[in-house]
């Protein structure tokens, strides 16, 4: 590149037309997907304290916030099922109750609005009296015996109308299980997105008090990821590629964008990225505070994760985003 002053960078900031020109990365609201938190009983709309405009969602008023999502044109849902502590048990079988409360959802949504994508997050802590994501003997979380229960709840989700199911739980084999029980059952067309890059992080704190799902002893990180490995991560992602996922997630997304851009540039499977709570969380409550401009700084985020190699973006700013997306024109 020839120097200054014959190369000046600074000829195509001139104006927001040429900048909109060279601009590399667009946000379009095609590629993002809203998280869901279902709560039993009727008549609820419940706010999340930690998660200032997220709310707990009984199936009966969820046409208003699907309406929304509709119209915001945003394709794609994620649901989690919030539950009593009197519907959890050791093994957390509510969850592929075919008449539970994902599953009531499920449907709901598909008579709702059947194009939108109703993506299931499969994992066994909302579910669990002991809030852990897989069978617990002896205080340790046993992998082989989780993934039968894990693939239960996948061909529940299925058979009640998912158009995707996305493991988060971190056993190990539990795309293969879900991919053999789901075609063992005629679902051999519903893909897997697979959590498979999950860290143990402190970003997930807000969503254990929206979903009542915080581990009642210990912690996870005897199956989650532990937040200082990149290369253990690329092996994780392989690994599920391998046994079948058709989309692979990493999550979080903001402290992990390294981890995104060295999966993008060694996959060609759609990369999701998780824009998890605890960053949700961080931004409302400065923005509250008139400490940050909460649309530039959300729209930075997003572009970000974008630019690093995601394809996909799970937030809950997806609704905000949408409407700025179309205000910016
Ligand atoms: C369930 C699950 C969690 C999240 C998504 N699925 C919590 C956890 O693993 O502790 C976190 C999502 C968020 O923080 O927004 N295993």
């Amino acid at each position: 590149m020839p120097l200054f002053p014959i190369t000046r960078l600074r000829r195509l900031r001139a104006s927001a037309a040429l900048r909109a020109l060279v601009r590399e990365t667009e946000l379009n609201m095609r590629d993002l997907i809203y998280p869901l938190f279902i709560v039993e009983g009727v008549n609820l709309q419940q706010e999340i304290g930690a998660m200032p405009g997220q709310f707990r969602w009984s199936v009966d008023r969820l046409p208003r916030i699907v309406e929304k999502i509709i119209a915001a044109k945003i394709p794609a849902v994620l649901l989690f099922g919030v539950l009593e502590p009197s519907s959890k048990d050791e093994l957390g079988s509510a969850s592929w109750n075919d008449n539970g409360i994902v599953q009531q959802a499920i449907r709901a949504i598909k008579r709702l609005a059947p194009e939108l994508v109703v993506i299931t997050d499969v994992c066994l802590c909302e579910y669990t009296s002991h809030g852990h994501c897989g069978v617990v003997r002896d205080g340790r979380v046993l992998n082989d015996a989780t993934l039968e229960l894990l693939a239960r709840q996948a061909v529940s989700h299925a058979r009640a109308g998912a158009d995707i199911v996305a493991p988060s739980d971190m056993m190990d084999g539990r795309v293969a299980a879900i991919r053999t029980a789901l075609d063992r059952e005629g679902f051999t067309d519903t893909p897997i997105l697979a959590y498979a890059a999950k860290f143990a992080s402190g970003f997930y704190g807000p969503f254990r008090e929206a979903a009542a799902s915080a581990p009642q002893f210990g912690d996870r990180r005897a199956y989650q990821m532990d937040a200082a490995n990149a290369r253990e991560a690329l092996r994780e992602i392989e690994l599920d590629i391998a046994e079948g996922a058709d989309l692979v997630m990493v999550k979080p997304a903001l402290a992990y964008l390294d981890v995104i851009a060295r999966a993008r540039a060694r996959f060609d499977v759609p990369l999701v990225a998780y824009n998890v709570s605890g960053e949700y969380s961080m931004v409302k409550a400065a923005a509250a505070n008139g400490w940050i401009d909460e649309p530039r700084i959300v729209m930075e985020i997003l572009t970000a994760i974008k630019r690093a190699g995601a394809d996909v973006i799970i937030t809950y700013h997806a609704l905000d985003v949408a409407q700025w997306i179309v205000d910016s024109g």
